[in-house]
């Protein structure tokens, strides 16, 4: 992100030459250290909220019938994605926009068998004493008109680096597995740009559809565990 290169990373390189080699790898150093540190922090305080809900899911699992999470998947934004971001913000592409202006460089989507079992694990998550509550989006009370439905959290956690400690920013998703198909399938739809509008329009309107059948199964089927488990008390 240094524009004053010197040599220019994109001109060839002399080989066998040890100080020109040097002098290469210094520049590479001074242009990709402070990005890759940068990333290197979001990856770190996202294996930290990862390593939590595991926690959580093997806690929560002893006491009660089922492991409520079914599955984490977890991501930093790529360079690419990070630099569209800023560019669409009107930022300078610079790591000192980063800090504050995008939140979700670091992402963790926590998927779970029933919907219950979302809120009971927010709270629990929540609770911790180091993790701070930035911005709550409940789409599933309040779905999307996509119908999108998931539970979107933004916290700060802090992370422990060679100098000192650091709050880090992270995206949390959280849903059902049902949810969580329903939203795959409907992110090919978004990116498909070469479909024509028509069929666009009929795709998203049977999607919205789904998702409210999607619900429904999800509700029908909470219920039907709320009966075993009633039933062998
Ligand atoms: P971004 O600029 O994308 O971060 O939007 P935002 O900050 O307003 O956040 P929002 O909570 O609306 O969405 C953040 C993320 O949720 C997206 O990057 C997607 O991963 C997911 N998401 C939100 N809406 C939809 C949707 O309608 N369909 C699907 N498939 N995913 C969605
Ligand atoms: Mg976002």
């Amino acid at each position: 992100m240094n524009s004053n290169t010197q040599p220019a990373l994109n001109q060839p390189m002399q080989t066998n030459d040890p100080v020109n080699i040097d002098q290469y790898l210094e520049q590479l150093h001074a242009d990709f250290d402070p990005v890759y540190n940068m990333l290197m922090d979001y990856q770190c305080a996202m294996m930290e909220v990862e390593t939590r809900f595991n926690i959580l899911n093997n806690r929560l699992s002893i006491q009660g019938e089922h492991n409520p999470i079914e599955s984490i998947k977890s991501r930093v934004k790529s360079l690419d994605s990070i630099i569209r971001k800023l560019d669409k913000l009107h930022l300078p592409i610079e790591i000192e926009s980063v800090e504050g202006n995008i939140k979700d460089i670091a992402g963790v989507r926590v998927v779970c068998s029933f919907a219950d079992d979302i809120y009971r694990i927010e709270e629990n998550f929540l609770a911790q004493e180091d993790i701070t509550l930035i911005e709550r989006k409940d789409y599933i009370k309040n779905p999307k008109p996509s119908g999108y439905r998931s539970l979107h959290l933004i916290i700060k956690i802090p992370i422990y680096t060679e100098n000192g400690k650091k709050d880090m920013f992270v995206e949390v998703q959280m849903r059902t597995i049902a949810m969580d198909f329903w939203a795959s399938l409907e992110h090919k739809l978004r990116y498909k740009k070469n479909l024509n509008p028509q069929t666009i329009e009929e795709l998203a309107k049977e999607l919205e559809a789904c998702a409210e059948e999607s619900a429904k199964l999800d509700e029908k089927m909470l219920r039907i565990r709320e009966r075993i488990a009633a039933d062998m008390q």
